[in-house]
């Protein structure tokens, strides 16, 4: 399927449906109509219909969506039919969190290693993964065929890091230390701040007070 250049809006909205189609899919739902699925996630039918337009529509008239084939192909725009080695760098609160966190595993994140700077924490047993010395880094990517290297470190090493990562062939960096990193164009970057999520909710909170 031809897929021209797609909005980052567009793109943003993807996983949601992932989600949602691969829930009804487990539910056996067989197909839906876009006003169904409009309900479901509280989004316009058109919404839905604009979307699916970038990607050539799947859908067909009076017939509605197929779920299985819809689900299937989003995955694929997303990249969900791969799989991605994935390594932590960074093994304190939040390194380990993501670690034991199994479920990236079912969409295909491999977690694979991880890496800090603390002997204290070297030899470490996190969900039955050692961790590792950064100077075991460079040769355990080539090794392993890591493609993404999770970010859990404080923003002042971040960017250092992210360069070295960048050398040994890295092509997705998940960061979550607060500094905006500035890469190659081959390598892409996923800022995670929950604490933009927390700031929406504390807005929304104030707009519902304002209106009360
Ligand atoms: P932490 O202090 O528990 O863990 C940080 C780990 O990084 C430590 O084990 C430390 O030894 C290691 N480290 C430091 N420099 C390193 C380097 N150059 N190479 C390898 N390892 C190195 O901190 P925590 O709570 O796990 O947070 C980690 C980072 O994530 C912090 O910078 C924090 O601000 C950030 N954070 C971001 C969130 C977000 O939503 N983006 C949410 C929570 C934390």
């Amino acid at each position: 399927m031809a897929v021209k250049e797609i909005s980052q809006a567009v793109i943003g909205r993807l996983p949601r449906y992932f989600r949602f189609l691969g829930e009804l899919k487990d539910a056996g739902v067989e197909r839906i109509s876009s006003q169904e699925l409009s309900q479901i996630m509280n989004v316009t039918a058109s919404q839905i219909r604009q979307d699916f337009n970038n990607f050539g529509g799947f859908g067909q008239q009076g017939y509605g969506y197929n779920v299985e084939y819809l689900y299937t192909e989003i995955g694929k725009i997303l990249g969900m039919d791969k799989t991605h080695n994935l390594i932590i760098i960074g093994a304190g609160n939040l390194g380990q969190a993501l670690a034991n966190y199994m479920n990236f595993e079912r969409r295909g994140f491999i977690f694979t290693g991880m890496f800090d700077n603390n002997p204290e924490l070297y030899g470490k047993k996190i969900r039955g993964m050692h961790v590792r010395p950064m100077e075991e880094m460079a040769d355990f990517v080539r090794r392993n065929n890591v493609d993404i290297a999770v970010l859990t470190i404080p923003k002042t090493s971040a960017v250092k890091v992210a360069a070295q990562l960048t050398e040994v062939g890295i092509r997705g960096i998940w960061n979550f230390a607060h500094v905006d990193l500035e890469m190659p164009a081959d390598v892409k970057v996923e800022n995670v701040h929950l604490s933009d999520s927390l700031m929406r909710l504390s807005y929304m909170i104030g707009r519902s007070d304002e209106n009360e």
